[in-house]
């Protein structure tokens, strides 16, 4: 039987320990870091995520501005990113991922400022993560499950990491931070996707598994090695006449048998998910102290 990672129970203390920090800087400084969430579109998960990160700031002691409208024109919407870029009561901006059709992502994360680029999205925090030199800002879920990795003290130097899923938002960032020479990570890292061949047999030779491609239930038991660390990026809802709501939330792993054979296991929901939002407040705090001064 594996140990479940809990992430609920790393997330709230970063999220408490961050109550008590910002607490400190508003004695300091008279101000509370201030985290702009901009979404765009009706989609209802987009929503729920961002209820819930406006949710949490609350509890952490950071003022959040929403921006949501239901239509934007790209021009429109680059005005306001430049607005929110110049604006000094503003440490941090996040655009909801996916924008509706027509409106181009790429060009939009683009004209976010670095240093206020706390989804870590920008070419240049991306660009830095990469070369191995300090990015202001990790991206989020990414940098949620090194801090997982980090508390259970799970060492994965020169070990086998078999990443599922090549997303700008998960796959890749993770590949590149599990590659680095940092504390825990160091790893062997291979990225697998839609296009790889004899999957199973990469999975096979994994002491680490990292899914993240948004399929309920894909990785079975009999591809995971005994042993093994399983990391399970996937919220899918599926449909459950058993459950009052009519569907439950799972991820992109079979956890019932796959626990079985792992060491380590993170739930759905409860593990990674949890980290996400803890790592986004971490980062509106680090982006209002380096604007404030208060860190390089
Ligand atoms: N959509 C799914 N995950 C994310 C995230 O971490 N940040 C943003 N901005 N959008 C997302």
């Amino acid at each position: 039987m594996a140990i479940i990672i809990d992430g609920n129970a790393l997330s709230k203390k970063i999220k408490d320990n961050l109550r008590v920090e910002t607490d400190a800087l508003f004695d300091k400084t008279n101000k509370r870091p201030c985290l702009a969430v901009v979404l765009v579109g009706e989609n209802p998960a987009s929503h729920i995520y961002v209820a819930s990160k406006e949710k949490a700031c609350h509890h952490s002691g950071i003022l959040s501005k929403s921006y949501k409208v239901e239509n934007m024109k790209e021009t429109e919407l680059e005005e306001l990113i430049l607005k929110l870029n110049q604006d000094p009561e503003i440490n941090g901006i996040l655009v909801q991922l996916p924008l509706p059709e027509g409106l181009n992502e790429e060009k939009i994360i683009d004209l976010i400022d670095p240093i206020k680029d706390v989804d870590g999205f920008h070419p240049y925090n991306t660009g830095k993560l990469w070369i191995n030199l300090k990015p202001y800002f990790f991206p989020c879920t990414p940098w949620g499950i090194y801090e997982l990795i980090k508390e259970y003290k799970i060492d994965l130097s020169g070990k086998e990491v078999v990443v599922l899923g090549r997303s700008n938002i998960v796959g890749k960032p993770i590949a590149g931070i599990l590659l680095q020479k940092f504390p825990y990570a160091d790893a062997t890292v291979t990225v697998c996707h839609s296009r790889t061949k004899n999957l199973e047999e990469h999975l096979k030779r994994a002491d680490v598994i990292v899914a993240a491609i948004g399929k309920p239930e894909f990785v079975k038991e009999e591809w995971v090695k005994q042993g093994a660390v399983i990391i399970d990026v996937g919220i899918n809802r599926v449909a459950d006449e058993t459950s009052p709501k009519g569907y439950r939330v799972t991820g992109d792993v079979d956890f019932q048998t796959v626990e079985k054979k792992a060491s380590y296991i993170t739930p759905v929901p409860g593990g990674v998910g949890a980290m996400t939002i803890a790592v986004l407040l971490q980062n509106t705090v680090k982006a209002f102290k380096i604007q404030n001064g208060m860190k390089d």
